[in-house]
């Protein structure tokens, strides 16, 4: 994967979020942001996070960015022409948190975010290949330069059972061996090719309930987009990462939009706040854990009513957040 950095330089755009970031004012205030702090954003996004990280963090507080998609990275042009060097932007994949702070010389931060998901341009713009309704060639890869495999290998040369292993886990899809097997009966007269062919194939088999709140295909394609770019495993080895990267007591935040996600963050986070993690029947410990982290939400923190009114993306949103010790 290639790596772009852009740091300070020439006003070349401008700062334009169509991405209406998520819980603002909670994540600031829970990150403790301080003048002249270092802090990291893993999922840069739109750059609204990032954009209010900096503001808090006036008048040098420093911010290392990343995104594994390249179109994020063009778009943050506005926010580096405002911020100069306080702000270093790198295309990666948040797997890769730790050389890519390395690298840049951030360590002993003071807080990190991930904002897990996909942005609004990512679900808006349909020739990025994320929305059901694009008549885009099947891909899903947050990074089109990173290595498969993409939704099109998944849906046309897996094999039916592993398809439906796919949809069950990650998409928590109950009739994902029905799913899978018509998606089998499909291909076999030609491939599918388009993100709007396979919601189709999926609504046909799943039908759709009158009046439903998602599309019939949301998990699916949920499943497959978590496949495809490995997002849970990412995930687990972006949080020790970012574990190691924070100062005493700084700060990580995690805002997840689904309970697979959810879930791994809760269990790190409850992991890492217990001095053992022997199994309950063993007599003595002797595992030699240490405590790394304090949890400061005891209770995942959701959008207010106004703003799951006002922004219906952050209605499934949670926001954990830790300490380090
Ligand atoms: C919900 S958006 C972040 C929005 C951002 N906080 C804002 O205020 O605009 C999530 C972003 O994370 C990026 N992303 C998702 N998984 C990633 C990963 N493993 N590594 C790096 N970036 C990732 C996506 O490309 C997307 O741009």
């Amino acid at each position: 994967m290639g790596v772009v950095v852009t740091r300070g330089g020439p006003e070349t755009g401008v700062f334009n979020s169509g991405h209406v970031p998520v819980m603002l004012n909670e994540t600031i205030d829970l990150l403790a942001i301080k003048p002249g702090g270092r802090y990291i954003d893993a999922t840069f996004g739109g750059g609204g996070h990032s954009r209010a990280i900096l503001d808090a963090s006036a008048p040098d507080g420093t911010l290392l960015a990343l995104d594994a998609d390249p179109a994020a990275i063009e778009r943050s042009s506005g926010l580096v022409r405002d911020f100069k060097e306080r702000l270093t932007i790198v295309q990666a994949n948040f797997a890769r948190l730790a050389d890519v702070a390395a690298d840049h010389e951030f360590d002993q931060v003071n807080g990190i975010l991930f904002d897990l998901g996909l942005s609004s341009f990512q679900f808006d713009q349909h020739e990025r290949g994320f929305s059901m309704h694009a008549d885009v060639r099947l891909d899903m890869r947050l990074d089109p330069d990173a290595e498969g495999p993409t939704a099109w290998e998944i849906v046309n040369e897996w094999p039916p059972e592993q398809i439906a292993d796919v949809i069950y886990q990650f998409g928590e899809e109950r009739r994902s061996r029905r799913v899978a097997r018509v998606i089998a009966d499909r291909r076999v007269e030609s491939p599918i090719s388009t993100n709007a062919e396979l919601a189709e194939i999926v609504q046909a088999a799943v039908g759709g309930r009158r009046g439903a709140r998602i599309h019939p295909a949301t998990k699916t394609f949920q499943a497959l987009r978590i496949a495809v770019n490995q997002e849970l495993d990412v995930l687990r080895t972006g949080l020790v990462a970012a574990r190691d990267l924070l100062a005493p007591g700084g700060r990580l935040a995690v805002i997840s939009f689904h309970s697979l996600e959810d879930r791994i963050v809760k269990q790190f986070f409850q992991r890492e706040a217990r001095d053992c993690v022997c199994p309950p029947d063993f007599p003595v410990c002797n595992c030699d854990h240490k405590s790394s982290l304090r949890i400061i939400t005891r209770r995942p923190v959701s959008p207010t009513d106004e703003e799951q009114r006002s922004n219906p993306r952050s209605r499934s949103a949670r926001l954990r957040v830790a300490e380090r010790i």
